[in-house]
């Protein structure tokens, strides 16, 4: 079972002024592919490097000095404490701040916010990661806190997809764990021009072939593009996927991240402070969501 200081507070950090942001330094940064890079930060307080807890599917505000500030998952996981990793794609403004800058200037960093993905529930369960495109930036997370705790977990299946070879994110990391026999590892791409992909080739979707899924005891984590949830989703009901079994990561445009300025509001809710892991009932539940 999980220990009680494995699960974060949701309390952020940050606790007299949710507001002020922690200074962090940029320890690294590896380019992942186009217009995509992952960001390692460690704060300068010594203190933060040691209290900062965080649970998968969390996200943090990122604040670039006199740019902006933005919403981003961590996709480190909480069992490789003392850095946090962001996998950013390039959009815009904050962003291409963001990639102006280099190894060792310092940014700000709130959080973490958000929900993450219940991880006292999923224990004891099969689990089933489904992503496509820049959705593996959150699950990594989830990924890697499964594997590091495998003794909590039954079963764990990852299907993760990307347009070409080059366009899968982490993508020595998870073809390393093709081989692995604690992981029934799917990697697809929808085509291989070059013809060196040694994985499988084909949507998304044909991944459930490849994999034997028992949705009576399987949690499903699902992110993506819409396509991806509109395909995988379908998929997992047709298995019988209860639907407080499909957990999905939901993004919205978000200002203050913690529930007070309404502007990620789905309805009654605050995808910053109920989600953003909501599950497919919530979803179906709520008006606008998908
Ligand atoms: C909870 C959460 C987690 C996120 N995690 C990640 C992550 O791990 N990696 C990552 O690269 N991005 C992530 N994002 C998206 C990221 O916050 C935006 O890409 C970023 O704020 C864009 O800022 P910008 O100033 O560069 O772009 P802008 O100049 O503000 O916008 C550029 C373009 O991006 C679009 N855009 C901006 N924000 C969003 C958004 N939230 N959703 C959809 N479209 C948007 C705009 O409509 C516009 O077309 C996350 C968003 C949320 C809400
Ligand atoms: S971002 Fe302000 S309420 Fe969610």
């Amino acid at each position: 079972m999980l220990l009680a200081d494995d699960v974060a507070t949701h309390h952020p950090v940050l606790s007299d002024n949710p507001y002020q942001p922690h200074l962090a330094r940029i320890v690294r940064i590896e380019k992942m592919v186009e217009n995509t890079q992952v960001f390692t930060l460690r704060f300068l307080d010594e203190h933060l490097v040691r209290s900062f807890r965080h649970q998968p599917g969390q996200f943090i505000m990122l604040s670039i000095p006199g740019t902006g500030e933005m919403p981003i998952s961590i996709s480190s996981s909480p069992t490789r404490p003392e850095v946090l990793e962001l996998c950013v794609r390039r959009v815009g403004r904050v962003t291409s701040a963001l990639y102006r800058m280099r190894t060792n200037d310092v940014v700000g960093v709130r959080g973490p916010y958000g929900n993450g993905y219940p991880m006292q529930e999923i224990a004891g369960n099969d689990l089933l990661l489904a992503a496509g495109g820049l959705g593996m930036a959150p699950l990594r997370s989830l990924l890697w806190y499964a594997l590091d705790r495998r003794n909590q977990f039954n079963n764990i299946t990852l299907m993760y997809g990307s347009k070409r070879p080059e366009d899968m994110l982490f993508r020595d990391e998870l073809v390393a764990l093709v081989d692995r026999a604690d992981i029934n590892c799917l990697l697809t791409v929808d085509a291989d021009p070059s013809g060196t992909w040694k994985n499988h080739v084909g949507l998304l979707p044909t991944l459930f072939d490849h994999a034997r899924i028992d949705a009576a005891r399987t949690y499903a984590a699902v992110c993506g593009p819409p396509v991806v949830y509109k395909f995988i989703l379908q998929r997992l009901l047709n298995l019988g996927f209860p639907k407080n079994r499909i957990l999905m990561s939901l993004e919205r445009r978000m200002k203050c991240g913690v529930g007070k300025c309404g502007h990620c509001s789905i309805g009654y809710k605050y995808t910053c402070l109920h989600g953003p892991i909501f599950t497919y009932w919530d979803a179906i539940n709520l008006p606008e969501m998908i």
